[in-house]
């Protein structure tokens, strides 16, 4: 039987201000604006890109933010901890979940690499995760997918999370385990998951199908906190994308979360076109160059 689990806690966000300055840093959520708090948050990955973006952005998110990465990471402030972790470790991946709520779920290899490289980090490592998470009774986790786990749709084709899954590399057949392993982990624990199809998240959109794909690091830090501070969300794919004019992704079956965009590519789109001629590799597919690329050996 699916069984659902009430949260023990969440977050309130900020209130967003409104374009137009999408690359300025959204103040820290204000601890006066925290409704219910969860105790330890637990962030893989956050030495990486966005790792960085959750340390400045979601402090006052949980009590603790227990911060981890393979490599070194800027020594805990306060309400943080650091470890040291290899995701394929799966003893230290015990040890690193216990005592946390919530887990956000960034640590990857988080481009097309070899098929060995990807079984440690993305396979291996997500799965040790997920093992550890449930012994250590953990309610939630946001898992960071990818829109690669689809990057063989064509471009401009409107896609939901009903969408078969198509993906591009190998690395985006890595997220599809990690969305599979969620979902198995949810019928048969109730350990639910927010699988977060991430477009491109970046300060500023780079290139002309940056244009459609664009998540803004205000709008990814939104809807970590809009995912965190819902009451049930079960199994749960969502795209992770800024309110772009030509998106091809919807979210229509997640409004309940309450999550609304508030930046857009357009701002960037004629300087990109600009410097930018049409029909680069790949381009045919959501995926992009990583469509185009072979298997890396
Ligand atoms: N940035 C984007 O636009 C985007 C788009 C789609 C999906 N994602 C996903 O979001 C997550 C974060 O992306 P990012 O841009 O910050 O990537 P990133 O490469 O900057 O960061 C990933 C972090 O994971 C760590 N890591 C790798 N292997 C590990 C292991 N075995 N054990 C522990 N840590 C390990 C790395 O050291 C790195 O700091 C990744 O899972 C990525 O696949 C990102």
């Amino acid at each position: 039987m699916p069984k659902t689990c009430d949260r023990r806690g969440g977050v309130a966000l900020a209130a967003s201000r409104l374009r137009p300055s999408p690359n300025s840093i959204e103040p820290r959520i204000a601890l006066n604006e925290v409704r219910r708090m969860i105790k330890r948050l637990l962030v893989t990955g956050a030495g990486g890109g966005l790792g960085r973006y959750v340390r400045e952005r979601l402090k006052g998110s949980a009590e603790i933010l227990r911060l981890t990465d393979i490599v070194d990471i800027s020594p805990a402030g306060r309400g943080e901890e650091v470890v040291r972790c290899d995701l394929a470790d799966r003893k230290a991946v015990e040890e690193l979940v216990r005592d946390c709520d919530a887990i956000l779920h960034l640590g990857a290899i988080s481009v097309e690499a070899n098929f060995d490289a990807l079984l440690q980090a993305n396979f291996l490592g997500t799965y040790n995760l997920y093992e550890a998470a449930r012994k250590a009774g953990v309610r939630r986790i946001i898992f960071a997918s990818s829109n690669h786990v689809i990057g063989f749709h064509p471009v401009g084709e409107r896609l939901d999370e009903k969408a078969e899954r198509r993906p591009d590399s190998l690395y985006g057949v890595s997220k599809c385990f990690g969305e599979d392993l969620a979902r198995l982990y949810f019928d048969k624990f109730g350990l639910e998951t927010a699988c977060l199809r991430i477009g491109s998240c970046f300060d500023e959109p780079k290139d002309r199908r940056m244009l459609s794909t664009w998540l803004s690091p205000r709008d990814f830090i939104s809807l970590i906190g809009r995912v965190i501070e819902a009451p049930a969300i079960g199994h749960l794919v969502l795209y992770g994308v800024s309110a772009n004019r030509d998106t091809w992704w919807s979210n229509g079956h997640a409004e309940f979360l309450g999550w609304k965009p508030q930046d857009t590519s357009e701002p960037y789109r004629e300087a990109i076109e600009q410097r930018e001629p049409e029909g680069a590799a790949g381009s045919d597919y959501q995926g992009g160059r990583f469509a185009a690329a072979g298997i890396l050996d």
